[in-house]
């Protein structure tokens, strides 16, 4: 996004990617609380699998919560609060550059944390489909 040369491009970009985050918050916030009143289908594992399955969703959640704030606050905190035509999506906080550093220093690292965790998950769907031989890829089918 810094890279991008044309100086109105990068406030669409920039904003783009706030807004693709917004709408991201919205979705894991209705999905969390989905996956807390429908139990998944049981599926025989072992324990290991399971604490390996339980750490590896419950921080993706946890990042897929934290990443959206972190760059929400950060984005406030900075004076770009995220906007759609006239309406600005701000938060009840001080523009104050400290802040604003905090919160994107953590929107940095959480990128790296995210790809690490994204690249366990998908290698653990992949084992199960294509070792395991078992039905995980497709319980997530309607
Ligand atoms: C799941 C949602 C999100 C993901 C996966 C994500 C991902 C990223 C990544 C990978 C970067 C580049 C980090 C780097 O420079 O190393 C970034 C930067 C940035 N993000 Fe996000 N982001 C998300 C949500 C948001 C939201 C909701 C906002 C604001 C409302 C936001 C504002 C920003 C800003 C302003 C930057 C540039 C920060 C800088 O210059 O250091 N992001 N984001
Ligand atoms: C090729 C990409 C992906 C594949 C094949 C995949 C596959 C799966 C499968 C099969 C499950 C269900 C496991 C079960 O039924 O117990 C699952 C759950 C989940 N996936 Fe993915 N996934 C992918 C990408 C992602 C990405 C990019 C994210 C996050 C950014 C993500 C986040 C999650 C979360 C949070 C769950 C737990 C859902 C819940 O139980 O509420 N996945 N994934």
């Amino acid at each position: 996004m810094d890279d991008v040369p044309n100086k109105l491009l990068k406030g669409i970009v920039f904003n783009g990617h706030k807004l693709i985050g917004l709408t991201i918050l919205c979705l894991v916030i209705l999905r969390f609380f989905w996956m807390l009143i429908n139990p998944k289908p049981y599926l025989e594992a072992t324990r290991l699998e399971r604490l390996a399955e339980r750490t590896v969703h419950w921080a993706l959640y946890i990042a897929l919560f934290a990443m959206p704030l972190a760059g929400w606050i950060g984005s406030v905190a900075g004076g770009r609060p995220p906007r759609w035509g006239s309406l600005v999506f701000n938060l009840p906080i001080k523009p104050g550059e400290y802040v604003a550093d905090i919160a994107f220093t953590l929107h940095n690292k959480l990128a790296i944390i995210f790809i690490v965790l994204i690249s366990l998950h998908v290698l653990a769907a992949l084992f199960h489909h294509f070792v395991k031989k078992d039905h995980v890829l497709q319980r997530m089918l309607p």
